[in-house]
């Protein structure tokens, strides 16, 4: 008797907060762009119970989405840029049709890529820092504070590719340490690896199809000129799954360090990194 009467009465307190919505300036309610809308919408099209089950099946995501959110437009106001965003790429002109196994932009939150590439164990002052599918540049700006040689990017989406040629001009670090940036537009398998020391970073870019393309022109650049390459490989492994037998490359590169990304606030999933570097 006790629960039916609570129930109601927080059915009645619901339907009023709906109502409430409504009446309370109803001309933000018209503009379908409006975020109040779009709450009103969303609150009205439920009933209580419905709510409250999406509430405890996307709240957790949704709020993660937005801290990330957060932190991505803390780190381009600070750095005068803009990489933050999720874009689909059906949203973007690519130049071929290897969508399929990549759908979306997405960039790498700032402190993770930051402690990530201080795990690599090298002094990297004579190294390429080469990121295939760069998006807006966002791990190339962060590379930029480490005294690496040239930092290159490489992105298929025209779009992209502008913000971060943008990016690159506007771009102000104190502690940058790199002035070398550049960003390629192509298809990452069409991309002739540089002479010189590398460091390639994949963050779940595409699937295992491309990503064994790529690691195909990897391996012919090492055959014709021997010298140290690293990989750093970070994914989330529920929705991109970790390329583990391509990544190898038939026994030409060895994993030296993996695990989970250590915590950062900012990051929307949990993500997992490995690094290999040549035998
Ligand atoms: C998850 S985002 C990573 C962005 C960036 N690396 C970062 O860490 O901030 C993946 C990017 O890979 C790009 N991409 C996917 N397939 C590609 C391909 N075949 N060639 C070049 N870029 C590609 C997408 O357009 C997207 O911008």
């Amino acid at each position: 008797m006790y629960i039916s009467f609570d129930l109601a009465e927080k059915h009645n307190i619901y339907n009023q907060l709906v109502i409430t919505m409504s009446y309370t300036n109803p001309g933000k309610l018209q503009n379908p762009a409006s975020l109040r809308r779009k709450i009103y919408t969303f609150v009205r099209e439920r009933s209580l119970v419905e709510l409250l089950k999406e509430i405890w099946t996307n709240g957790i995501p949704l709020s993660r989405r937005l801290i990330g959110l957060y932190f991505d437009k803390k780190f381009d106001q600070i750095y005068q840029v803009d990489t933050c965003g999720s874009i689909h790429l059906y949203e973007l002109s690519v130049t071929r049709s290897n969508t399929e196994s990549c759908s979306i932009y997405d960039p790498i939150p700032a402190r993770t890529i930051r402690n990530l590439i201080a795990n690599i164990p090298r002094d990297f002052s004579d190294y390429n820092f080469i990121d295939f599918g760069s998006g807006k540049g966002r791990a190339l700006f962060v590379a930029a504070e480490y005294n690496l040689q040239k930092i290159i990017g490489i992105e298929f989406a025209r779009e992209l590719h502008e913000t971060t040629l943008k990016n690159i001009k506007q771009y102000k670090n104190p502690n940058q340490k790199c002035f070398d940036i550049e960003s390629i537009c192509c298809d990452a398998t069409e991309y002739a690896i540089p002479d010189g020391k590398c460091i390639f970073f994949f963050f779940a870019p595409f699937g295992a199809d491309i990503f064994s393309q790529v690691m195909d022109n990897i391996r012919k650049s090492y055959e014709q000129n021997n010298r140290d390459m690293v990989i750093l490989y970070v994914t989330d492994p529920i929705t991109h799954p970790f390329p583990s037998q391509e990544i190898k490359c038939d026994g030409l590169f060895t994993k030296i360090r993996g695990g989970n990304v250590p915590f950062d606030i900012a990051q929307r999933d949990n993500l997992y990194y490995e690094i290999y570097q040549i035998n």
